[in-house]
């Protein structure tokens, strides 16, 4: 267990997790910890999808099936923001798989490994009502953040990915999540494997200057 701020710095995302299962119990200790999370009238837009064992393994092959296939429906960055990608691409693939941008084969099947939950045990697809709009958007991102940051703090660790989004029809079939559900992205979750060097990587972040600026204070 750690405090407050400790939790905070030792979060990161883990693209390797190892097969050991992921007590029931301790996750849903977590869950509960989350569903403090605060929202737009209280109304806890979260909706969960979690698939573990067979079930997990199941949706892993159907999304591979297609991933194979086609490009994920994943909406596009703007193009001001196209170099951030880029960026944590050249430290992900390149600095910490050892994968040249100009090796296409290796770059795709690395990114592949996004619907294999690099390797997690647990999964969660996570949905909000299509009636709701940006603020109940915000309420689902501080409840994942407070479940992300519980499970670090219990030696547990996740990956948000939008790239589980990108192939709907799939998660819609196999884990029959109801239409008035939008999916917004999966949280792959289990124990990291700290030998991976992508996992030790920490990706860096601006200036506080370059995202709050400050009048007459
Ligand atoms: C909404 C959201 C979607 C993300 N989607 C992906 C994804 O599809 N695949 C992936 O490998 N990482 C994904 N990430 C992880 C980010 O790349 C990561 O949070 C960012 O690079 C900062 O690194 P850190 O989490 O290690 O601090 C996502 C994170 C968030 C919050």
């Amino acid at each position: 267990m750690y405090n407050i701020d400790e939790t905070i710095k030792a979060r990161h995302s883990i693209r390797k997790f190892l097969p050991r299962p992921v007590p029931k119990d301790l996750l849903f200790e977590c869950l509960e910890l989350a569903q403090l999370a605060p929202s737009n009238s209280n109304i806890q837009p979260w909706r969960l999808f979690i698939a573990a064992g067979a079930e997990r393994d199941r949706l892993q092959e159907a999304l591979l099936a297609v991933a194979r296939e086609k490009a994920p429906n994943v909406p596009a960055l703007p193009e001001h923001f196209t170099h951030f990608r880029s960026e944590l691409g050249a430290q992900v693939y390149g600095v910490g798989m050892g994968i040249a941008s100009s090796d296409k084969e290796a770059r795709r099947a690395a990114v592949l490994r996004n619907w294999e939950f690099f390797g997690a045990p647990v999964v969660a697809i996570v949905c909000m009502d299509k009636e709701l709009g940006p603020a109940d958007a915000l309420g689902v991102g501080m409840y994942l953040q407070t479940l992300v940051l519980a499970l670090t703090a219990r030696g547990l660790a996740a990956c948000v990915q939008v790239a589980l989004a990108g192939y709907p029809e799939v998660i819609y079939r196999e884990l029959e999540v109801p239409r008035q559900l939008s999916i917004l992205c999966g949280v792959s979750i289990g124990y990291p494997d700290l030998e991976f060097p992508v996992n030790k990587l920490k990706i860096g972040r601006a200036l506080i200057a370059n995202n709050v600026m400050v009048r007459g204070y």
